[in-house]
């Protein structure tokens, strides 16, 4: 076989097969082909695309060229949880315990933050003391005792879609819907879980910014799944404006505990029994949709999972009593006022700006080497649809970067609109994507 060959074919749209495909993604992967013809493979795939059968075919190669994670030896069905990436998404930190008190295994392996979307390992560490690196065994072991544990993704998993994420970042091959698909899930597979929960985020603040093609990458991820044997659903969720109020690790970790407690954000709040009920229902800890969301409203309002969040900040060597008092959380030295300068209401809040204001308070990093501040972050005091007062606060600034703050309060400036006239509210939960159908709502 020749690389040549399988570029011309491509070029030309026709069909790749599966030892095609696979010499591709093991010669890439072991350096045996060069950057220059995996790129213009890339670019004919991007331009011509790929059907079903190859994209399922080059997720399968990614998959397996590297670990996949043993699972086996968890009882019960164990549920996954993907977000495609968004500013202040809180939902995991609420999703892991509130879904395990409800008897489903949670084996999560999560990712660090990179510029305008957060990571839920950062998060973590913003407790004193919680380790996220522990091997397999205990990994199993904790799921199995506690229907919980969070580890940090580990190098082995899927390394071809790390090499060929970063080709794609610099010959602009991102944005193709069947390679986004193939990339995500060939992770996610791997990881070893038996069912996987999707949140596919468009707007501002998202990979998608159009409805249509977030429902499309939606509805390839669930039919590649399906084709892996693995129960998929996802759901088209809001990124236009940012997820709850709070945005920065320590500050988001408290926002999770006041949802956990039934005090959260009303969005993060449904985002999370919407997310928490469909993994309930995979999990066949429910026969059907309703009876999975009573469980885990049941479990907010009993106290449950509050309870499960903190034995597992405990178990994996966290401080608890932060659980209880977050004051005791990582915090900035200054706390800025970003103010209303007219009457009206919020009419937008670009969410990739909010992130990246966020990002240059301290709370995010452009490359994965960057140290992050864990305290920095933004706190929104109104969300779109909200009436404003001239002076009103509209958003609280955290920091140990004073001189960064005029900079962050022009972003603001212009990434939030405000406008005379009542300003509508975008729905959160778009669309309900599953192997038998897509549901608009
Ligand atoms: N996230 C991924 O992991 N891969 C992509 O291709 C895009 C987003
Ligand atoms: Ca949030």
């Amino acid at each position: 076989m020749r690389m040549y060959d399988i570029i011309s074919k491509k070029r030309d749209g026709l069909e790749l097969s599966e030892g095609e495909i696979n010499y591709f993604v093991e010669g890439y992967t072991r350096e045996n082909i060069p950057d220059y013809q995996a790129s213009a493979l890339l670019m004919a795939i991007f331009l011509r695309g790929m059907n079903k059968n190859e994209t399922v075919k080059l997720t399968k190669a990614m998959m397996h060229s590297g670990e996949i994670v043993d699972l086996s030896a968890i009882k019960g069905i164990k549920v996954d949880k993907h977000s495609t990436g968004g500013v202040g998404d809180t939902t995991t930190l609420v999703l892991a315990p509130l879904v395990a008190s409800c008897g489903v295994p949670i084996a999560k392996m999560s990712g660090r933050g990179l510029g305008h979307t957060g990571g839920t390992i950062d998060k973590l560490e913003s407790i004193k003391g919680f380790k996220t690196e522990m091997s397999i065994a205990d990994f199993v072991n904790n799921v199995n005792r506690y229907k919980i544990a969070v580890i940090g993704q580990t190098k082995d998993v899927a390394p071809a879609d790390k090499k060929i994420y970063a080709l794609r970042d610099v010959t602009a091959t991102v944005d193709n819907i069947s390679l986004i698909a193939s990339s995500i899930m060939s992770k996610k597979l791997a990881a070893g879980s038996d069912a996987i929960v999707l949140d596919v985020k468009v707007g501002s603040g998202a990979f998608m910014k159009d409805i249509n093609n977030a429902i499309e990458l939606a509805n390839e991820m669930v039919e590649i799944g399906h084709e892996m044997g693995r129960n998929t659903i996802a759901l088209v969720t809001d990124m236009d404006q940012p997820l709850g109020f709070a945005i920065g690790n320590a500050l988001e970790v408290k926002e999770a505990i006041s949802t956990l407690k039934g005090e959260g954000p009303e969005d993060l709040t449904k985002l999370c029994i919407y997310l928490g009920a469909y993994m309930v229902l995979l999990g066949k800890k429910a026969k059907t949709f309703e009876e999975a969301k009573e469980t885990i409203i049941n479990k907010l309002k009993s106290g449950l999972a509050f309870e499960k969040f903190k034995e597992f900040i405990k178990i994996q060597g966290g401080d608890a009593e932060v659980i209880e008092n977050t004051e005791l959380l990582p915090k900035a030295q200054y706390v800025y006022n970003f103010i209303a300068e007219e009457d009206g209401y919020i009419e937008h809040m670009k969410a990739d700006d909010i992130g990246n204001a966020s990002m240059k308070l301290g709370a995010g990093r452009l490359d994965l080497k960057t140290k992050i501040d864990l305290s920095a972050g933004i706190v929104l005091k109104k969300k779109v649809g909200d009436t404003v007062e001239k002076n009103e606060v509209i958003a609280e600034l955290h920091t140990n970067k004073q001189s960064k703050v005029s900079e962050v309060q022009d972003v603001l400036k212009k990434a939030i609109k405000i406008s005379k006239n009542p300003a509508k509210r975008q729905k959160l939960i778009k669309a309900i994507v599953k192997s038998d159908g897509i549901k608009r709502l």
